[in-house]
């Protein structure tokens, strides 16, 4: 039942180098990144096998980056930073800025799905089946960025047979027709974002609205709708980081809503996709899109790698776009797991991806949000917490 294969550094932004071991798709999307990490080294003395341990509580330990001025500092939850997060909930925020994730929902009953859903997690006061434990993380996405971008929207692209519904103002579902099976979910991901396009295309409202296609296992921290201001001329933005397997993460796609950036994201993605049917649909079908995108970038004849290994947005033309590339750094951050180097957080984080086995401190932290409305001590939290693994 499970397919074990070991992969190393995967749909992560992160700078570990690890193996992991892939677990099965487990009813909705954002399990695609549910993976079950564990440490490389084989000489794991105890402490460090304690540390690898999958904890069903949160777990504190010390804060990492202390010392490096541009981190951020903390006195165990306590920002001792003042981050610009902290003044950037203008009401204004998200204005014309549409968030665009795919989920869905399986309900059929094999006995695996059955036991599955019947297994329970416990976070804060809430008891969570598997499925709503997804659910959890989706409305806790949709959560952050109601707060930090509080006139942006969130637009779910989902199976038309898929059965949830989410009762949220700033919340829509909208059905896209394709084959949603856990082996294709990935290429579907894809073929769903370029519909979208097309159906914006037809709607013709040119450039009212930028669109901005994420994982929902992400926490939009601060107001992100400023990219499209500040880098005036992109028609599509991609995070990477300095990992020459991986340099980059399919997690975070921006797209400009003008005719013309609608238009070549779209050219862009269809030649993502082609590259994926045609050379990636034996990989993994975790990692076939990353892939695929990695190909089309640097397939590009000027394209010069180089620049993946200084965190500094730039610019390039590619396949007849015109492709921001932000630093995963700040657009795309990710607590890292057990050991390793790290230098802790910037202090001007933007989303933090809570990839793999860290679903848990994704709903612990919108708890703890919920509780300080405090988005520096909440970054704290996570920071402290980046070297537990947790159960999901
Ligand atoms: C075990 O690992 C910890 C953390 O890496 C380290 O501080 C400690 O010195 C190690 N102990 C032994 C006996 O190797
Ligand atoms: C962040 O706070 C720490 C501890 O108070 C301080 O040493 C550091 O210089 C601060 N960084 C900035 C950029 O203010
Ligand atoms: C959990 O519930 C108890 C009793 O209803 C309450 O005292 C406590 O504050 C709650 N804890 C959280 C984290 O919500
Ligand atoms: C999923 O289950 C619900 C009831 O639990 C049912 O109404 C719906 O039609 C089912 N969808 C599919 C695709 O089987
Ligand atoms: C569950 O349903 C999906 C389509 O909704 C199908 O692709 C998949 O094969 C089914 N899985 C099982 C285990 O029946």
């Amino acid at each position: 039942m499970v397919s074990r294969r070991d992969y190393r550094s995967m749909r992560s932004c992160s700078g570990w180098r690890r193996f992991l071991l892939l677990i099965p798709l487990v009813f909705v999307l954002p399990h695609l990144s549910s993976l079950v990490d564990f440490s490389s080294t084989s000489t794991r003395n105890e402490s460090q096998s304690i540390r690898s341990k999958k904890l069903d509580h949160l777990v504190l330990g010390p804060v990492a980056g202390q010392g490096l001025s541009d981190r951020l500092h903390c006195r165990g939850t306590k920002a001792l930073n003042r981050t610009h997060t902290s003044t950037s909930h203008v009401s204004g925020a998200g204005n014309g800025v549409s968030f665009v994730t795919v989920f869905t929902v399986y309900n059929n009953t094999s006995v695996d799905n059955v036991k599955s859903a019947n297994m329970v997690s416990v976070v804060g006061n809430v008891t969570y089946s598997k499925p709503e434990r997804s659910m959890a993380v989706l409305n806790a996405f949709a959560n952050f960025i109601q707060v930090t971008m509080p006139k942006s929207n969130v637009v779910i692209l989902t199976d038309p047979a898929s059965d949830f519904s989410i009762g949220k103002s700033n919340v829509m579902v909208q059905p896209v027709r394709g084959d949603y099976s856990r082996s294709n979910l990935m290429l579907q991901r894809i073929r769903s974002y370029i519909t979208f396009l097309e159906m914006k295309l037809e709607k013709n409202d040119d450039g009212r609205n930028h669109y901005i296609f994420t994982d929902s296992d992400m926490a939009v921290v601060d107001d992100i709708g400023t990219i499209f201001d500040k880098h005036p001329n992109f028609h599509i933005a991609l995070t990477f980081r300095n990992n020459k397997d991986q340099p980059l993460n399919s997690g975070f796609i921006a797209v400009r809503g003008t005719r013309e950036g609608l238009i070549r994201a779209k050219v862009f993605l269809d030649q993502v996709l082609k590259a994926y049917k045609t050379k990636y649909m034996k990989a993994s079908r975790m990692l076939g899109d990353q892939l695929a995108l990695v190909w089309v970038v640097k397939s590009h004849p000027s394209f010069d790698a180089k620049r993946f290994t200084k965190p500094q947005a730039f610019t390039q033309e590619i396949a007849g776009a015109s492709v921001l590339f932000l630093p995963c750094a700040l657009y795309n951050w990710t607590p890292p797991e057990g050991a390793g180097q790290f230098h802790g957080m910037p202090l001007d984080v933007k989303i933090v991806h809570f990839k793999g086995s860290r679903k848990r401190l994704m709903l612990e932290a919108w708890n703890f949000y919920k509780s300080t409305s405090n988005i520096p001590d909440m970054l704290c939290l996570v920071l402290g917490s980046g070297r537990t693994k947790y159960d999901f």
